[in-house]
């Protein structure tokens, strides 16, 4: 999946209206990072994704810059704010910003270091950056088939599915306003809007299996109607790629149910939040996934799961999401595929030697920690250059 994910990267086109540019390597400027670990596991899980960047440029004439910045609860303590104005000046200027994770423990949610921390920082990063195609893969590792929650046969028709999701419209930014025992959040789509999502979704169909579903409540709301019709007015561009419409509820049970049957899902910004997440468990561990916010100067990148609270601290989350992310900011940010496919051909060969964190480890198997995984992943990156 993640070779299907890289080799559909975006066409050059859009790479330079979003703002990624092919540039020459040799002999060009380190490339700035902007490296943002947060919260909880953020830090452990960063620290493994940075050694695997230093040897990438071990092996290759990269050369990167890394920053690294506060953001939630980590730049609460030491500044009083979620996303403070110096992270988000160093964001502006990176080339690229890598992201750890954010928020706190759920009993502690009430308290001001944590209540909205991923509100501002993450929304706030998304507006600031209008971050507006959010790519999230979901997809079974053949040698971790059997911790996927469905069953096998499910399992063997095949799982790669690509949510893009639209992030900077729809009702999360909309109007909120409450009012006594009234509250409004509107939603609200320009077409503009909604064909930078779909086009990206045509393109990187192109580059896949040619399936594209666009995902809505088009039998009773005006936006999901917008999206139809823009959907249906662009199609013909892509002569190549079958399109077709699926509502959200639908769309749920058929995640579940025959997953097989997607490969790109593109859909609304709150659409997508639920389903990526419905999505995400068919792999059997966030702790796999990787994601990427595409934006107009500049590109996110952080694993799919979050803080894990309950972990953080002890070295034994799954560094293997945070690496991948960095890999697909090689791809989309940097242009360096055979790089990112380094990196993702490392983390499926540990994989293959059975190299197992705990989320990733059936009963009874032995694990390795943050750190060995990290190390692990380096070390087959290495090899394969000797
Ligand atoms: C996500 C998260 C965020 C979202 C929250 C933390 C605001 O759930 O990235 O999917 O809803 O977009
Ligand atoms: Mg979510």
């Amino acid at each position: 999946m993640l070779a299907r994910l890289g080799s559909g990267a975006a066409s050059p086109a859009l790479f330079s209206r979003l703002g990624g540019g092919l540039r020459a390597l040799s002999g060009a400027a380190p490339k700035r990072i902007a490296v943002l670990p947060g919260d909880g596991i953020g830090p452990e899980v960063m620290a493994e994704a940075l050694k695997v960047l230093t040897a990438v440029e071990k092996i290759s004439p990269a050369r990167f810059a890394t920053e690294t910045h506060l953001i939630g609860g980590a730049a609460w303590d030491a500044h009083g704010v979620h996303f403070p104005d110096a992270t988000r000046a160093a964001c502006g200027k990176a080339d690229a910003i890598l992201f750890g994770s954010i928020g706190g423990p759920t009993a502690e949610s009430d308290k001001p270091k944590w209540a909205n921390a991923e509100r501002n920082a993450l929304l706030g990063l998304r507006k600031a950056f209008t971050l507006a195609v959010n790519l999230r893969p979901a997809t079974v590792y053949p040698m971790l088939a059997s911790l996927s929650p469905l069953r096998p046969d499910i399992i063997a028709q095949g799982v790669d599915i690509l949510v893009v999701r639209e992030l900077v419209g729809g009702i999360y930014f909309g109007a909120h306003t409450t009012d006594g025992d009234r509250a409004t959040d509107v939603m609200e789509y320009s077409a503009a809007q909604i064909r930078t999502a779909l086009k990206f979704g045509f393109e990187v169909a192109q580059k896949r299996r040619k399936h594209l579903t666009v995902v809505d409540k088009a039998n009773v709301l005006d936006c999901s109607r917008l999206w139809r019709r823009v959907a249906t007015e662009m199609a013909p561009s892509y002569p190549d790629v079958v399109m077709d419409f699926m509502l959200v509820d639908n769309a749920a049970m058929q995640i579940i149910k025959a997953p097989a049957f997607f490969d790109v899902l593109c859909t609304e910004n709150m659409f997508g939040d639920i389903l990526s997440d419905a999505a995400s468990v068919l792999p059997g561990s966030l702790g796999l996934m990787p994601s990427a916010s595409l934006g107009e100067t500049v590109h996110l990148f952080e694993p799919s799961g979050g803080s894990a609270p309950d972990i953080a601290g002890k070295g034994i989350a799954n560094p293997i999401a945070q690496i991948l992310s960095a890999a697909l900011m090689l791809r989309y940010s940097f242009n360096m595929e055979a790089e990112a496919r380094l990196v993702e051909d490392a983390v499926s060969a540990v994989l293959a030697d059975g190299l197992r964190t705990g989320d990733i480890a059936l009963k009874g198997q032995p694990t390795v920690g943050t750190a060995q995984m990290g190390d692990a992943i380096v070390a087959k990156m290495l090899a394969s250059k000797k």
